[in-house]
């Protein structure tokens, strides 16, 4: 008995030693950060227990609660993987522009099982095949030419405004709305299906996003187990079926009007078109699914939640919605918005800057290092995990004073030259950053323009600290938010 208790014990510390010493580089390196060992790595695990001491479930409730404790920078484990978290520009810099990190963190995985082959988690040489194939979509021609498809969906959604006035869940609202202009700006896909079938394809995406939170700070429960016997997996599951039967459909329509057309390039080829493309290649039809999922997820709830924080922020800041409301009538008056318009929307874009700045939709990013990263002051061994955490960089009041002010005079063109680079990187920022960036921005910017000339916005929210965040791969406040419309009496 006592001397199975010893092997026991025994085998145990024989177990941690070799974690140990297998682990010895990235110990030494956690070891001189500030923070250092707080919280003991346990083989396995990692730190992932902390999520349990802290209550917090999602990634962006647990650094804020570190922040509180222990402040930046500091160290985690991802079961066997180390990551060091940062929150400063300069290794921001460093870490976003260097070519042995372009590839995400372990911490991705969790979202292989839907997205493994498209742009977002492919590696290497596979990425920058991707990438350079993917830019074409994102033309400046092509930008123009979908002002307008922007432009017409957000006249439906003041005709809508007008009588729901008060969306009951203003993310989930805008969402939709995000999922079906982009739906149709930049796959092209929704003109094939019905409007009842890209809300479907749209619910399906925000869905999935609600169920797979719990997986992510979870590192022992792997995806396969969740699909196949967690009951919130199985309808994850059943769901990613329906909308790949839904995208399968919009393909097959699609193929045949390419070969009914033999030249239907006009502004160049859309998002879809592209995604057809590649896979002549080498992708067959369940990637080009994953990879046409993978932009209607990113252009969705990126560009849903990026305007519901919006709109709900100008609601609180009568004094700015009416700057917003003087730009908008001086620049476009009642006329169309047309793309000759958006570079003069200056307050209006500022207003979207600063909303992304204390609200980043992807609060956080995560690569690996794949050779030694030297930081300046640190070198991080090759194999850990560079976590950047673009919410507290961008609330950093050494970068932003008063940072917890909502104050769009900071992006006015004469004060940009005051903004330290790389402090603000909603949209990621170097050689892997966000490829819909120009397209996000004059999606939003046209739908807030045209909003704005509509609807006075109120918000009963007194300030941005109400806001309890939480994150899966994208951030919302955890409780509905208070936002209603009523229609302008116009001069
Ligand atoms: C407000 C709107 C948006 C925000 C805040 C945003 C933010 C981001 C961020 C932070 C990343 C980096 C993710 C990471 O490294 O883990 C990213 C990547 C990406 N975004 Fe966006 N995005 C927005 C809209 C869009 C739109 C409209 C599209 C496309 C139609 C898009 C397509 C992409 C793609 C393809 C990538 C992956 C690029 C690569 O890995 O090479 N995004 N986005
Ligand atoms: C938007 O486009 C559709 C189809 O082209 C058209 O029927 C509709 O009238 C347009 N709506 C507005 C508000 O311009
Ligand atoms: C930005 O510039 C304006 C003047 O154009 C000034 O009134 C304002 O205080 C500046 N804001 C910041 C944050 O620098």
């Amino acid at each position: 008995m006592i001397i199975s208790l010893y092997l026991i014990v025994f085998c145990m510390c024989a177990f941690y030693l070799h974690f140990v010493y297998r682990n010895w580089q990235y110990l030494k390196f956690a070891w001189q950060v500030k923070n250092g060992f707080w919280y003991p790595v346990l083989p396995l695990v990692g730190t992932s227990y902390i999520s349990l001491l802290s209550g917090s479930k999602n990634i962006i409730s647990l650094m804020q609660w570190i922040d509180k404790i222990k402040g930046f920078p500091f160290n985690l484990w991802y079961g066997d993987t180390y990551m060091y978290i940062t929150k400063d520009p300069k290794e921001v810099k460093t870490i976003v522009n260097h070519p042995k990190c372009v590839n995400k963190a372990p911490l991705y995985d969790k979202f292989r099982f839907i997205f493994e082959h498209s742009i977002i988690l492919v590696q290497d040489e596979t990425w920058r095949k991707q990438r350079k194939h993917f830019v074409m979509g994102f033309k400046s021609s092509i930008l123009k030419n979908n002002i307008y498809i922007y432009y017409n969906h957000s006249c439906q959604l003041v005709e809508d405004l007008k009588s729901v006035k008060m969306p009951k869940d203003i993310f989930r609202y805008c969402d939709r709305y995000a999922v079906q202009s982009f739906f149709l700006g930049n796959t092209g896909i929704s003109q094939y299906l019905s409007s009842n079938e890209v809300e479907k394809v749209g619910d399906v995406i925000l869905d999935i996003q609600d169920l797979i939170k719990s997986l992510v700070v979870t590192p022992f429960l792997s995806p396969k187990l969740f699909l196949t016997y967690f009951p919130a997996g199985k309808k994850v599951t059943k769901m990613l079926q329906e909308a790949k039967e839904i995208v399968r459909y919009g393909i097959g329509h699609k193929k045949n009007l390419l070969k009914e057309q033999s030249e239907y390039l006009e502004n160049g080829k859309d998002l879809l078109e592209l995604c057809l493309d590649y896979g002549k290649d080498d992708l067959d039809d369940n990637k080009i699914i994953q990879q046409v999922e993978l932009f209607a997820s990113a252009a969705s709830d990126t560009a849903g939640h990026t305007l519901a924080f919006t709109f709900v922020l100008l609601g609180m800041h009568q004094e700015i919605q009416e700057k917003v409301y003087e730009e908008v009538m001086e620049v476009v008056g009642d006329k169309d918005i047309t793309h000759q318009d958006l570079p003069n929307l200056k307050y209006t874009e500022a207003v979207i800057c600063e909303t992304l700045r204390l609200f980043p939709i992807i609060p956080t990013l995560g690569r690996r290092c794949d050779e030694d990263i030297n930081l300046g002051t640190k070198i991080i061994p090759k194999g850990s995990s560079c976590i950047i955490s673009i919410f507290h960089v961008q609330r950093d009041p050494k970068y932003w004073p008063d940072p917890l002010k909502f104050d769009p005079s900071r992006f006015l063109p004469e004060n940009q030259s005051k903004i330290n680079q790389f402090s603000w990187i909603g949209f990621s920022a170097g050689l892997r950053d966000c490829l819909g960036k120009a397209q996000g921005l004059a999606m939003i910017k046209v739908t807030v323009a045209n909003v704005v000339r509509n609807f006075k916005i109120a918000s009963d929210h007194k300030s941005i600290e109400e806001f309890t965040l939480t994150s899966c791969l994208t951030m919302t406040p955890k409780e509905n938010l208070d936002c209603r419309f009523s229609a302008r009496e116009k001069l």
